[in-house]
């Protein structure tokens, strides 16, 4: 009998989580047999049991809040890019090691650019939170040249850290001559416009919280996205909404090409997308 990959997704909360369903899907396309199962873990237990999941065989972790920074330390060997985002959200089994890497980014590139058509190339983008989730997708937004990148956060220290850290690494990389990366607080926010406003916060994953966020902020705003995915809309996209902002979306579409790029390297073989990303919500 052949056995069966295992795999698994690791957070807290988890029990909202449908990575198990999306690589059933993938796992269907490729004809391949997995074991895919949710855990929640805590950051006591975090370190040991990735550790025994890979020592009784498991082939590949993926890796949501809170752990895409704790999981950096962890892992054997890292790739370039986790090495720049410093977060990982996957982890696989490659000879006995354990490799950490970031899917994060391209799949939100790949879902802006390819499945929602939409350009990043020279425009204003504001993201905001500074913890994992943004520094998973700020190399990847700021390899495609949009003319700004503006981090804010409710603790301004964390954006001014996150901020200073991605545009020296973006003046290096960039292909964009007028690029910046700075930081703002909330409060500073109403001083400027944006084309692109991501909410990369953990707000929407709890409802008893608030953004506290000005609707004025979207004031010139064509897209806005909430990295976090819902059947229902969050309430950072209902403010969106009402500000009239043309585009607002969630981050299914993400969540289905970063799983995507991490089946990829765990089994080798690249799952179609567009059948579960017109899923969305069923
Ligand atoms: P993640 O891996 O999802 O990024 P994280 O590293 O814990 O998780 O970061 C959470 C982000 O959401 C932070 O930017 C946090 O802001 P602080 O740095 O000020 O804590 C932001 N966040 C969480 N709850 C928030 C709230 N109620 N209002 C505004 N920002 C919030």
């Amino acid at each position: 009998m052949v056995k069966k990959i295992k795999l698994a997704v690791i957070g807290s909360p988890i029990s909202h989580s449908r990575s198990p369903e999306i690589h059933q899907e993938f796992a269907d396309q490729a004809g391949i047999d997995i074991e895919f199962s949710k855990v929640e873990l805590s950051k006591s237990n975090l370190d040991d049991w990735v550790h025994s999941f890979f020592l009784d065989g498991g082939k590949g972790l993926s890796v949501t809040l809170p752990f895409k920074e704790d999981c950096l330390s962890l892992a054997d060997e890292i790739s370039d890019r986790a090495e720049i985002t410093k977060a990982i959200n996957v982890l696989f089994n490659s000879k006995g090691k354990i490799l950490g890497d970031c899917t994060d980014g391209v799949g939100l590139v790949k879902d802006l650019t390819i499945n929602k058509n939409q350009s990043i190339k020279e425009k204003s983008i504001l993201v905001i939170g500074a913890g994992g989730a943004s520094r998973g997708i700020l190399p990847s937004l700021l390899e495609e040249a949009p003319k700004s990148v503006v981090v804010a956060n409710r603790t301004v220290e964390k954006a001014e850290r996150i901020a200073k850290e991605f545009s020296s690494k973006a003046s290096q990389t960039s292909k964009s001559s007028n690029l910046i990366a700075s930081s703002l607080s909330f409060e500073a926010l109403k001083d400027f416009e944006f084309d692109v406003v991501i909410n990369a916060t953990s707000v929407s994953t709890n409802p008893s919280q608030n953004l506290n966020l000005d609707e004025s902020v979207f004031r010139n705003t064509s897209l806005a996205l909430d990295l976090y995915y819902s059947q229902a809309f969050t309430p950072f996209m209902d403010l969106a909404d009402r500000a009239k902002v043309p585009t607002v979306i969630d981050g299914w579409g993400m969540l289905v090409e970063q799983a995507a790029e991490s089946f990829l390297l765990w089994t080798g073989f690249k799952p179609d997308t567009a059948e579960l990303i017109a899923k969305h919500g069923e």
